[in-house]
């Protein structure tokens, strides 16, 4: 990024302990990366995400869902506090409320999500144990616009990790959170840096290397 340009207004929504969120805040420490985390903002106020990013002093605001009466008005509660603190993009962290086509479409080609799993595979909850209970070799994590279908919407980046045979669904999600934490950083820069273009279903990147990689499981020691 050249100097004077200025950083992309980034909010980061989650409910949890927000560990994908600590992984975007460490890449925006860089003065280079496009973007800059303005708002972390949560519907559970004990999210222990949100201390965190109080300790990073990012601003943080809890709108709990359960004081709204219904979706649309909790929805457009957080629309307002979007609003003014002048937010551009959101990046969706474990934020575990499904949201109505009201303000998806609001965010579209603005708002991505992090999902445990290689989709179109496994969208939805307990993907971890879903993919040990197939016996798939490579599982992983992808990022995603989102669109009114959950875990939908094109893809931006995905990362893959061998299924070893000792995998429990815990040690199976800590390699795939790993990932999570190198794609979501790399797939908002991209995004902040006006790199991406959606085409139906694909997202292209422009720059991107003309260079394959295959992963290949099981890999024997
Ligand atoms: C991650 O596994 C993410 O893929 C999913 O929810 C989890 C959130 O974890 N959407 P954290 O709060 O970022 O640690």
């Amino acid at each position: 990024m050249s100097a004077g340009t200025p950083r992309r207004r980034v909010a980061v929504l989650i409910s949890g302990r927000g560990s994908n969120m600590t992984s975007l805040l460490a890449a925006t420490k860089d003065p280079a990366f496009p973007a800059e985390i303005s708002l972390v903002l949560s519907n559970r106020p004990e999210a222990p995400g949100l201390a965190t990013a109080r300790e990073h002093g990012v601003n943080t605001v809890a709108i709990d869902h359960k004081q709204h009466m219904s979706r649309e008005d909790f929805e457009r509660a957080m629309q307002e506090v979007l609003e003014a603190h002048r937010v551009e993009l959101i990046c969706l962290a474990g934020f575990m409320r499904i949201l109505t086509p009201w303000f998806v479409e609001r965010w579209t080609g603005r708002m991505i999500n992090i999902h445990p799993a290689l989709l179109p595979l496994y969208k939805g909850l307990h993907t971890h144990e879903r993919a040990l209970a197939d016996g798939v070799k490579l599982h992983g994590a992808s990022v995603h616009f989102v669109v009114p279908g959950m875990d939908e919407g094109p893809i931006i980046a995905q990362a893959a990790v061998s299924v070893l045979d000792g995998d429990t669904p815990d040690t199976l999600g800590q390699r795939v959170l790993a990932q999570e934490h190198v794609i979501y950083p790399l797939a908002l820069g991209l995004l902040a840096s006006g790199r991406i273009a959606i085409e139906g279903a694909r997202v292209r990147v422009s720059g991107e290397a003309a260079q394959t990689t295959a992963l290949v499981a099981p890999q024997l020691a």
